[in-house]
């Protein structure tokens, strides 16, 4: 910690204060796991009179400072809403980009996540994806998995709504070939059956960009998360907002039903 605070204030000359604060979530329990919509990259590129994959591939950027930032935190799992199954609406040449975008994070931050101990996994519908993105993220999948500091997670063609329809069926067939007793079914086990499978629910949920709407994320295991929404775009999210979500998160009084 104390090697990347000095990397850190060497960077940014003004950012002692950032650094204060950073002590200050560290000294209390930081969330186990932080879900993140990262919304805004479209609107990011067009108030710059740029093409809306520019907002893509500047938000990049930010997703390798959240995840070095996470880590150092000590913060279990990240997990990032990269593209949703409701994306492929999107203009072609919009969608083609996003698709080699896992591509174009991991060739560039592959070797510094498998240095960094990261783990990369992916919650989503595989089958449509394109070959090499596919390929991409199967390598660093397999790449990372005996990493065991923070797990990276991109919902990437996720759909909340399919993940349960597909936990579903999986459950029906199960039941009826026998090898599951419905009378044995409870959450904690359904629970298993989605895309999420062993990772906990996440703690904190951040959304960015002004939006307050899930757009079909985590909709089992957000029933009992924090949520933090900021009008900041993703490509403008910064350190300080990750920081700034977390301490207000350890203000808040998580009941879970009780009193
Ligand atoms: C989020 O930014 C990234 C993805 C959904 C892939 P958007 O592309 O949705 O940006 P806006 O919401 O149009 O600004
Ligand atoms: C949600 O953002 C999906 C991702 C961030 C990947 P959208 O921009 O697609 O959501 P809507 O359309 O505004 O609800
Ligand atoms: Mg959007």
């Amino acid at each position: 910690m104390l090697n990347f605070l000095k990397k850190f204030r060497k960077a940014k000359e003004s950012s002692v204060e950032l650094i204060d604060k950073i002590k200050e979530i560290k000294s209390r329990e930081v969330p186990e796991h932080i879900a993140i919509i990262m919304d805004g990259n479209g609107r990011w590129a067009n108030k710059r009179a740029l093409p809306r994959i520019a907002g893509h591939h500047e938000g990049m950027k930010v997703v390798r400072k959240m995840t070095k930032l996470s880590n150092e935190l000590g913060v279990k799992a990240l997990t990032l809403y990269a593209f949703s199954t409701e994306n492929w609406k999107r203009p072609k040449l919009e969608v083609d980009y996003l698709m080699k975008l896992p591509e174009e994070f991991l060739e560039t931050f592959l070797p510094e996540l498998i240095q960094e101990n990261v783990q990369v996994r992916i919650m989503g519908d595989k089958t449509r994806l394109p070959d090499h993105t596919l390929q991409a993220v199967e390598q660093a999948i397999q790449k990372t998995k005996q990493n065991d500091g923070l797990v990276l997670n991109f919902a990437l063609n996720y759909g909340s709504r399919a993940e349960i329809m597909e936990a579903v069926k999986t459950v029906a067939a199960e039941i009826e070939e026998g090898s599951l007793k419905s009378s044995a079914l409870d959450e904690d086990m359904f629970s298993k059956f989605l895309m999420s499978g062993s990772l906990k629910d996440p703690d904190l949920l951040i959304r960015t960009s002004g939006e307050i709407r899930l757009s079909n994320f985590m909709l089992w295991q957000l029933a009992y998360t924090e949520f933090w929404f900021t009008d900041v775009l993703w490509p403008d999210f910064k350190e300080e907002h990750l920081v700034q979500a977390i301490a207000e998160y350890q203000h808040r009084g998580r009941r879970f039903g009780g009193i």
